[in-house]
């Protein structure tokens, strides 16, 4: 059984299709990653995954449980959403006591004070959760999302507005949870630096529609893999070194910018591309060769048009 599945979900709004038959699965373990540009569909499958939205058609399982209608499998998932969940006049403590009292979390002092510290909020659990910064808030409503132990953990934009340093805090705790405990994380997020950091694997959503399901390594590889950035010692050859290698079946995009040029290709054929720029008698001033980043393979992703899938 996988620990969360999205078969074939469709969702409407009065008429309008938000999301159209989208399908993907987190295994245990697994730190996902669900991207998107703005309103391409990821909150919405997370609200329909937690039982707070009906599917049109299709489904959406957290181990093969619909929780709109099964309360047990709730309390094995953790959620943290655009609306946190705190309660503004409540402390710090206050409210991760409150939460774990409604979790029925057993040594719950010990749970709180072991959070507050690992979120680096010890000296702030007296405070108003009203009079913490964006980024303690954010911290705080992670804590409150972990403190039964869930097993899956849901997180829509995490760390949006964090500082680095608490950006980094974050990944960190999330891949510790995923390492040694083996929870399972769904996350949305904006930020591919991030995403490419902490996920093993991702899908990717534009218009409600998948656009791609697989792991970052597998992704970075089977969209062009490699990029060689050739400085050329004349601006002018740039166009007809882009025009060469065109025909080249290893090369699967060229861009030029100056006498810069930018080709995409196959992680084997790099000496050979050299050989036919060199064969041709064009001089090279400077030669890189970089594995495409997951920022580079989503835009090309968001930018393809047609329904992909
Ligand atoms: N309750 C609702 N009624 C009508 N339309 C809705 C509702 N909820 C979401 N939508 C629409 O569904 C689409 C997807 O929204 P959603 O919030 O899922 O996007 P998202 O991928 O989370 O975007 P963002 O990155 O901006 O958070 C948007 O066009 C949004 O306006
Ligand atoms: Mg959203």
């Amino acid at each position: 059984m996988k620990e969360i599945e999205i078969q074939d979900l469709c969702k409407s709004f009065e008429g309008r299709e938000v999301l159209s038959h989208v399908s993907f699965t987190v295994e245990k373990g697994e730190v996902f990653g669900y991207l998107g540009p703005n309103g391409a569909g990821k909150t919405t499958t997370m609200r329909v995954l937690l039982g707070l939205l009906r599917p049109t058609s299709g489904k959406a399982l957290v181990r093969g449980s619909d929780l709109a209608v099964d309360d047990a499998a709730r309390g094995s998932v953790g959620v943290l959403m655009e609306n946190d969940g705190l309660y503004d006049k409540l402390t710090a403590w206050q409210n991760l006591d409150y939460y774990g009292r409604l979790y029925g979390v057993r040594e719950r002092s010990e749970r709180t004070s072991q959070l507050l510290s690992a979120f680096g909020l010890a000296d702030r659990r007296h405070e108003k959760v009203f009079n913490l910064s964006k980024g303690m808030r954010r911290k705080l409503g992670i804590a409150r999302a972990i403190i039964h132990d869930p097993e899956i953990l849901l997180l829509d934009e995490p760390t949006s507005g964090l500082d680095p340093e608490a950006q980094r805090m974050v990944r960190d705790v999330l891949k510790d949870l995923s390492r040694r405990e083996r929870m399972t994380v769904l996350l949305s997020s904006h930020n591919l630096d991030e995403v490419e950091r902490v996920c093993s694997k991702v899908a990717v959503i534009k218009q409600g529609r998948l656009r791609a399901f697989d792991t970052v390594e597998n992704l970075r590889v089977g969209r062009g893999g490699h990029a060689l950035t050739l400085v050329l010692t004349k601006e002018q050859d740039a166009t007809m070194v882009a025009e060469l290698l065109r025909h080249d079946p290893s090369v699967t995009g060229t861009s030029v910018d100056g006498a810069r040029v930018i080709i995409d290709h196959d992680n084997e054929s790099t000496s050979g591309i050299l050989a036919s720029v060199v064969r041709a008698g064009v001089g090279i001033e400077e030669a890189l060769k970089a594995s495409r980043s997951l920022e580079d393979v989503y835009m090309d992703l968001v930018r393809e048009q047609g329904t992909g899938a």
